[in-house]
């Protein structure tokens, strides 16, 4: 395995095109594009890692995986009333679908759906409370209280909102969200803020990896029914309209965002996070799409084949 990363961290330094940092997040705009890091966490507690696998990057979008599995601890399939679960085939940030669905997201990985359950989960509680509660969640699951919040990110999208308060504002048109939209707003730029490296975030996946159970404790996250569900949102989902992409290209549940992180689960084998954090088009790391390309042609791990 070791020997693997060091090989996927080798040829991805060689790489020329690395796509485009997000320029839309000013604070993420001025990240070095010539970082590469990948971690691979096993269900036996061995971690290996190559490259900038220390380094600390904004987990954003990925970050909705936590909240999802936050939301279904505590609404149960009543989630389900608040966003659906098909894939879009759209942007992550698009307000199209919105209109035809009346103000229901197609699914929890799509801004418009994140920014639902971060209203669903909030339940009359101030923002405050609610980032306290997913930023423990983080620190069970990786067992790494350092974790914290980027506020200057998080201040930098607020600054930059309008495309995310359209949503949320369309959304409460249809009375679909309960509670103050810049409270919602706020609490989610907040989670997206969140800053993990590699090993942080390998580790943080190992839960979906054993079908709802932290390895390192041995307590259950979540039940059995529900993590096998949240891998198959992953797989459809979790690239916005780059998820048929992902799917044939790599074949395993995976969930991205534009820091240029990716988190991905191999059930059963490794929970494997790449980072780089030059995007491409649809805002997925390019870097990290094919350092995974020729992680599972090297390790076979996929959901397609034994
Ligand atoms: O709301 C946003 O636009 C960002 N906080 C998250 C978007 C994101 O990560 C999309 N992922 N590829």
């Amino acid at each position: 395995m070791q020997q693997i990363l060091d090989n996927i961290a080798a040829q991805m330094a060689l790489e020329t095109d690395r796509g485009k940092v997000a320029d839309y997040i000013p604070q993420l705009a001025h990240i070095d594009p010539n970082q590469f890091g990948i971690a691979v966490a096993t269900p036996d507690g061995q971690m290996y890692t190559a490259g900038n696998a220390s380094t600390l990057f904004s987990i954003q979008s990925i970050s909705k995986v936590f909240t999802l599995t936050i939301g279904l601890g505590k609404l149960g399939d009543g989630l389900w009333t608040h966003v659906g679960r098909e894939p879009s085939g759209d942007p992550f940030n698009s307000i199209v679908m919105l209109e035809h669905e009346t103000g229901r997201p197609r699914n929890p990985f799509i801004n418009a759906g994140a920014i639902a359950v971060v209203d669903a989960i909030m339940m009359g509680h101030e923002p405050k409370e609610i980032l306290g509660e997913i930023l423990q969640f983080v620190h069970f699951i990786t067992d790494d209280e350092s974790i914290r919040f980027d506020h200057k990110v998080a201040a930098s999208e607020m600054e930059h909102k309008d495309r995310n308060a359209s949503l949320a504002y369309f959304m409460k048109s249809f009375g679909r969200l309960k509670h103050d939209v810049d409270k919602v707003l706020g609490t989610y730029f907040h989670q997206c803020s969140i800053a993990m490296n590699c090993q942080q975030l390998a580790s943080a996946g190992l839960y979906l990896v054993s079908n709802g159970v932290d390895k390192h404790s041995g307590v259950r996250v979540i039940n059995e029914h529900r993590a096998r569900r949240i891998n198959s949102l992953m797989m459809m989902c979790g690239h916005y309209d780059g998820s048929g992409e992902f799917a044939y290209r790599v074949g395993l549940p995976g969930k991205s965002g534009v820091g240029g992180g990716i988190l991905t689960i191999a059930p059963g084998k490794g929970s494997i996070a790449v980072w780089s954090p030059g995007l491409d088009h649809i805002g997925n790391s390019k870097l990290g799409l094919k350092a995974l390309e020729m992680f599972v042609q090297e390790t076979g791990w996929s959901v397609f084949a034994q």
